[in-house]
C-alpha cells in the first residue's frame, strides 16, 4: 500500500470497521465474497478465513493483493481480470459484493451497478464507500470540485470526483439498508463520501 492508501485507511477505518461487522457477521465466515475494483486488497482485513474473489483489470495490483490476502488470514484469494461493467461471472454468484473506491473511476457507473446487482444472488448484499461530489451545504468545495475534476481525472487514472453513485444504486432496485453521508475534512477534494449497504 502507498502512503497515501495507507493514511486513507486509517482516516475511513472506523466507518469501515462498522459497516464491515454488519455486513459480515462474525459467524457468517463461509459467505462468498467478491471485492470488485480490488486494488493492492486493503480490505483483506475484514475477509478474515474466508474465500473471496477480487476482480481488477489492472495486474501490477495482484502481488500487493496476495501480499495482503496472506498477511490478514484470508483462507483463499481468486484474482480475476475484469471491470465491473461487464463480470466474468453467472447470475447469483456471490453473497456478498464488495465495491470501495472504484465508482469514481468506472466507465459507466450505471452498467457497473447492474452488473453488481446481477452477480449476487437474491438477498445478497452490497456493501459500498466511494467518495462523492459535496453537498449543497459546501458549494465551495463543489465549485472547486467540478473546476478540477477534468484535471483529476488524467492525473488519477480517470478519477471523479464529482459522482454520487447512490442514485444509481437506487434505481437498480437494489433496497437499502443502510446509506450515510460523510465528510473527512483531512482528505479536502475527496473529502465527501458515501457509504452503505444495499440487498439484492
Ligand atoms: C482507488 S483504487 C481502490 C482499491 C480498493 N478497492 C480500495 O478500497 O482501496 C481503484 C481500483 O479500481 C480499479 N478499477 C479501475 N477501473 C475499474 C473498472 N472499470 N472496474 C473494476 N475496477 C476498476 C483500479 O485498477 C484500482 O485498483
Amino acid at each position: 500500500m502507498s502512503q497515501f492508501e495507507e493514511e486513507y485507511e486509517d482516516l475511513v477505518g472506523p466507518t469501515k470497521k462498522e459497516l464491515f461487522s454488519q455486513f459480515i457477521p462474525a459467524d457468517a465466515r463461509s459467505l462468498s465474497i467478491l471485492d470488485v475494483g480490488a486494488g493492492t486488497l486493503p480490505n483483506a482485513k475484514y475477509f478474515q478465513d474466508m474465500a473471496v474473489t477480487a476482480v481488477d483489470p489492472n495486474q501490477e495490483m495482484w502481488p500487493y493483493a496476495r501480499a495482503s490476502a496472506a498477511r490478514h488470514g484470508v483462507r483463499s484469494l481468486t484474482l480475476v481480470n475484469g471491470v465491473a461493467e461487464s463480470l466474468p461471472f453467472a447470475d447469483g454468484s456471490f453473497d456478498r459484493a464488495v465495491c470501495t473506491l472504484v465508482l469514481c473511476s468506472v466507465a459507466d457507473v450505471g452498467a457497473a451497478v447492474r452488473e453488481l446487482h446481477r452477480v449476487l444472488r437474491p438477498g445478497g448484499k452490497l456493501l459500498f464507500l466511494e467518495h462523492v461530489v459535496a453537498g449543497q451545504e459546501r458549494p465551495l468545495l463543489r465549485l472547486s470540485q467540478t473546476l478540477l475534476n477534468p484535471l483529476q481525472r488524467a492525473l488519477a487514472d480517470g478519477c471523479n470526483l464529482i459522482r454520487d453513485p447512490l442514485k444509481s444504486i437506487r434505481s437498480e432496485r437494489f433496497q437499502l439498508e443502510e446509506e450515510r453521508y460523510f465528510f473527512i475534512p483531512a482528505l479536502g477534494l475527496i473529502g465527501p463520501h458515501v457509504s452503505g449497504i444495499a440487498v439484492r
